[in-house]
């Protein structure tokens, strides 16, 4: 048996029981979670039973963590409705919440039984939303080379993303996942942009301030391709065209350089480190990543300092 959970902003019926949550910043709580695992219990799913999550990367979050610890896990599936989703959450089986102000601090590897890919879900999306998931999309196009990643900026100066191009974002995420589906390794290269972005989804989340998942990752892209720059010798060029894009489309996120130790005390505790030292993904080049890169505070304040000077 088939039990939905969805965003409550999704118009679509199912011939199934579903849940309706309102979906994005805010959504993935323990409390939500527990009104995922009432409603199962209600209808007294099983195991065997498939938990549907209809809406973006917080419903599919939000609901994969709660079918993967409901009876010691239940199979789920995806129907993601944004572009971020589409691109990058729906993949890979990480779920979680929000807990104690910490951005998914609490959460599970759930292996996805199904993904229904239907483009047409994004026409009801916000621009903003769709900046938003084109930030993972560039983040990937950078990881796999040169062609993907100019495919990726002509969709963002489009406003439109093809079919064509989500598959290929997705096969690319599928095939890093395939390969490291624990993170121990090559997974890890997928974190491009996300030391500084996470940090600062962190902060605003604490500060009760919305602030898009991918919008923190683009200026978190920024810092990395800085430090690239610095650490790894890549073109600055690169650096240029990121930033300039960030500035035109994404626009300022309203943090200062009186935020910078709050900031790296948040990166201090991301999951990635070991022993103590803060993590980065770095490029050599586009389509060269490199995982597990150190940078001192010194050299880390100086990227956030280019970040808040633009
Ligand atoms: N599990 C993973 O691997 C992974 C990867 C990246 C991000 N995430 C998580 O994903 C979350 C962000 O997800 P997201 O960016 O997909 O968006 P979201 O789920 O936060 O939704 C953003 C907004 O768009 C609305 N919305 C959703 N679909 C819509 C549609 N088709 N038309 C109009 N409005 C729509 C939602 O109601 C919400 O207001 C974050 O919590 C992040 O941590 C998870």
């Amino acid at each position: 048996m088939t039990f939905v959970l969805q965003d409550r902003c999704i118009r679509r019926k199912w011939p199934y029981p579903t849940l309706k949550i309102k979906g994005g910043a805010g959504c993935k709580t323990l409390r939500n979670a527990e009104k995922v695992w009432a409603f199962l219990m209600r209808h007294e799913a099983t195991r065997r039973d498939m938990l549907l999550c209809v809406g973006g990367g917080s419903i599919s979050d939000l609901g994969g963590f709660a079918a993967s610890t409901y009876k010691r896990g239940m199979r789920f599936g995806i129907v993601p409705t944004t572009l971020l989703s589409m691109a990058d959450a729906s993949i890979g089986g990480k779920t979680g919440i929000d807990w104690k102000g910490y951005k998914n601090s609490v959460g599970t590897f759930h292996k996805l039984a199904k993904t229904i890919i239907d483009m047409s879900y994004l026409q009801t999306l916000p621009q903003r939303e769709f900046l938003s998931g084109m930030a993972e999309v560039i983040k990937t196009g950078m990881l796999s080379g040169k062609e993907d990643y100019y495919a990726a900026l002509r969709a963002l100066e489009d406003g439109a993303i093809s079919e064509v191009l989500v598959l290929r974002i997705r096969a690319i995420k599928e095939s890093i996942v395939r390969r490291d589906p624990k993170e121990k390794n090559i997974r890890k290269w997928l974190n491009l942009g996300h030391t500084v972005g996470h940090a600062l989804e962190e902060l605003a989340l604490q500060q009760g301030r919305d602030l898009p998942h991918g919008y923190a990752v683009m200026q978190g892209l920024v810092a990395a391709l800085y430090l690239s720059v610095v650490k790894r010798g890549l073109d600055r060029e690169v650096l240029r065209v990121m930033t300039h894009l960030m500035i035109e489309h994404y626009g300022k996120i309203g943090f200062t350089c009186r935020d910078y130790d709050k900031l790296i005390a948040l990166m201090r505790q991301d999951k990635k480190n070991v022993g103590g030292e803060i993590r980065f993904v770095l490029l050599r080049a586009i389509g060269e990543p490199e995982y597990d890169c150190t940078a001192s505070e010194e050299e880390i304040r100086e990227a956030m300092e280019y970040l808040f000077s633009l």
